[in-house]
């Protein structure tokens, strides 16, 4: 089984996440189900539409991040609670997090206990090798900073590398993300070592985000 997820960032108004939802949704998904797992993580807007238009077809639905807190006054924020009924997964400590809102180590395992409380899969980023992973996280994403939104895309010799640093449990789902595009997602989706790609610039336009995911098949 191949991951695809797609992860809009902080992209998209109302009519356009809808245009991308109804292209996508007329493409053939046939087929898709025991092979790949196509996971969409629109902005939290965007979640409870995507929830209804993807009922019975194999899509499934992450968030981008979750609130540090549980349920309460806490003005703006996303808890667990509140996604619970919503997404299956949710992205967190991406390098984007760590950088621009200074999350931390124990940010993302407090985000990672809170998420499991509402048997939301985590999906945990590690930017590389100095970045904690919380205990028995089944997936698990690495994005180096260097390759993230640059064209400058890791080699897969070089992520197998930081793989074996990682010292994950031979059971975990490890994902590649950074700069992968149509063009080279062959080479990561064909190693046996990859579980998958994490995708930001190639989930914005549905027809390369469905590229890729044939090449997963
Ligand atoms: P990118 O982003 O595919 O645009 O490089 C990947 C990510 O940030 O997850």
């Amino acid at each position: 089984m191949k991951y695809i997820i797609g992860n809009w960032k902080a992209n998209k108004n109302k009519a356009q996440a809808k245009a991308w939802i109804g292209e996508f949704l007329e493409l053939s998904l046939e087929n898709f189900q025991d092979k790949v797992a196509i996971i969409v993580c629109p902005p939290y807007p965007f979640l409870t539409l995507a929830h209804k238009a993807f009922k019975d077809t194999p899509i499934q639905l992450g968030s981008q991040d979750i609130s540090f807190f549980h349920a309460g006054s806490y003005t703006g924020e996303v808890a667990a609670n509140t996604l619970a009924d919503l997404v299956s997964y949710c992205i967190i400590g991406h390098s984007e997090r760590r950088r621009y809102f200074k999350e931390t180590d124990a940010t993302v395992a407090q985000k990672t206990a809170n998420v499991r409380d509402f048997e939301i899969e985590p999906i945990v980023c590690v930017r590389g090798i100095s970045d904690q992973i919380p205990k028995n996280v089944k997936i698990i994403a690495y994005e180096p900073v260097h390759a993230i939104g640059t064209g400058n895309n890791e080699s897969v010799k070089k992520i197998l590398e930081v793989k074996k640093c990682l010292h994950l449990d031979p059971d975990t789902i490890f994902i590649y993300g950074g700069s992968v595009i149509p063009d080279n997602s062959e080479e990561y989706l064909g190693s046996d070592e990859i579980d998958g790609v994490l995708l930001g610039g190639a989930s914005l336009d549905p027809k390369k985000f469905y590229k890729i995911i044939k090449y997963a098949l």
